[in-house]
């Protein structure tokens, strides 16, 4: 049987025979007693590249950036973050559930807010009576924005701002990979300008499972303690941590390859009459689009029926994500498959 075209998500791949070889070869001890030699190593390498004083394995994007907020926060506190922000669209609602926090939303543009927008949200220190602005949340790459990148210089001044107003910064870099890949600007460059960042090796990196989060020493202590409170102390996860290790070492430079299948695939897409992409924002490994003559629902449906699997953005978008485990050849047998489903 002719084998799916998956490009749902850049999770969707499957650890390589290198990266199960590493996962196998894994020395590995108690890592809740942090004797696990293989994630102190990743931990170690990850703290370096991020340019950061300490780092945790976390089982997920999701628990890193919901354990740092819950780090950065006390009840009652809010956090500054985009509209279609990940935190605020797609993690169960954890920020008012784990951490008591509520979340201010920036209406962004193709995922980019800038320090204009956020000054008048930040609530004077003197309103006992407001809820208190604590956090700045960028996503970089953003998500449901269509995998866009946060131009350093906006950064830099959403970081200005937020020192200038003794507020912290948390960056969700579940996709910074592709964002450094992309620009050349270092993963550590990005990540100088907030006091905690979350990032993904389960995505483009192709590892089953992990993420980082990375930043000052007596932060990570914290991050520890929560992480073990919310039941993420792992044991001998060294086996997993392995196999994220030899994500960080070999799979950020291809990032490359993922972006150029995404823009081979936003062209083709974009010249089937009755398909609408928005080029501007297919910049790293996403491509969004829309489509006339069939509900979201309905195409769905037709692609899988045809071998090609696609999901969802925001209403009425669909989504395509490439990754390492599709082919250029692929992706051109995708194009011909929505060519079919459009005729
Ligand atoms: C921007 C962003 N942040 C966080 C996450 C959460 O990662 P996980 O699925 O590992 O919880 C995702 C997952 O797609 C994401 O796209």
């Amino acid at each position: 049987m002719k084998k799916n075209i998956d490009l749902r998500s850049d999770t969707v791949t499957k650890p390589s025979a290198e990266m199960r070889k590493a996962m196998y070869e894994a020395e590995v001890g108690d890592d809740v007693y942090k004797e696990d030699p293989t994630v102190n190593a990743l931990e170690k390498y990850a703290a370096e590249l991020l340019g950061k004083e300490a780092a945790l394995y976390v089982p997920s994007g999701t628990m890193g950036n919901q354990i740092s907020l819950n780090v950065l926060t006390s009840p009652g506190d809010e956090v500054i973050c985009e509209k279609d922000a990940h935190i605020f669209q797609y993690e169960s609602g954890s920020p008012a559930a784990l951490s008591g926090i509520q979340l201010s939303l920036v209406d962004g543009i193709k995922g980019v807010f800038t320090a204009e927008q956020v000054e008048p949200l930040i609530r004077p220190a003197s309103a006992y009576y407001m809820a208190r602005t604590k956090v700045i949340e960028v996503e970089n790459t953003h998500n449901r924005a269509g995998g866009t990148i946060n131009p350093l210089d906006n950064i830099k001044a959403l970081s200005e701002l937020g020192r200038k107003y003794n507020l912290l910064m948390h960056l969700d870099g579940a996709r910074i990979w592709n964002a450094s890949a992309k620009t050349g600007i270092p993963v550590a460059e990005y990540a100088k300008y907030f006091d905690s960042i979350s990032c993904c090796l389960s995505k483009g990196l192709g590892a089953p499972i992990g993420s980082i989060v990375a930043g000052p020493k007596d932060f990570i202590k914290e991050v520890y303690r929560i992480r073990k409170a919310w039941g993420g102390g792992m044991r001998q996860v060294g086996i997993l941590a392995a196999a994220g290790m030899y994500a960080l070492k070999n799979n950020i430079d291809r990032l490359k390859e993922d972006h150029d299948k995404a823009d081979n695939l936003a062209i083709s897409l974009s010249k089937i009459p009755g398909i609408t992409v928005d080029m501007e924002c297919v910049q790293t490994n996403i491509v969004m689009f829309t489509v006339l003559k069939f509900s979201v629902e309905d195409f769905l449906k037709k692609s899988r029926e045809n071998g090609l699997l696609l999901g969802t953005g925001k209403v009425g978008v669909i989504r395509a994500v490439t990754h390492m485990d599709v082919s250029s050849e692929e992706i051109g047998d995708a194009v011909k498959i929505v060519e079919l489903i459009m005729s």
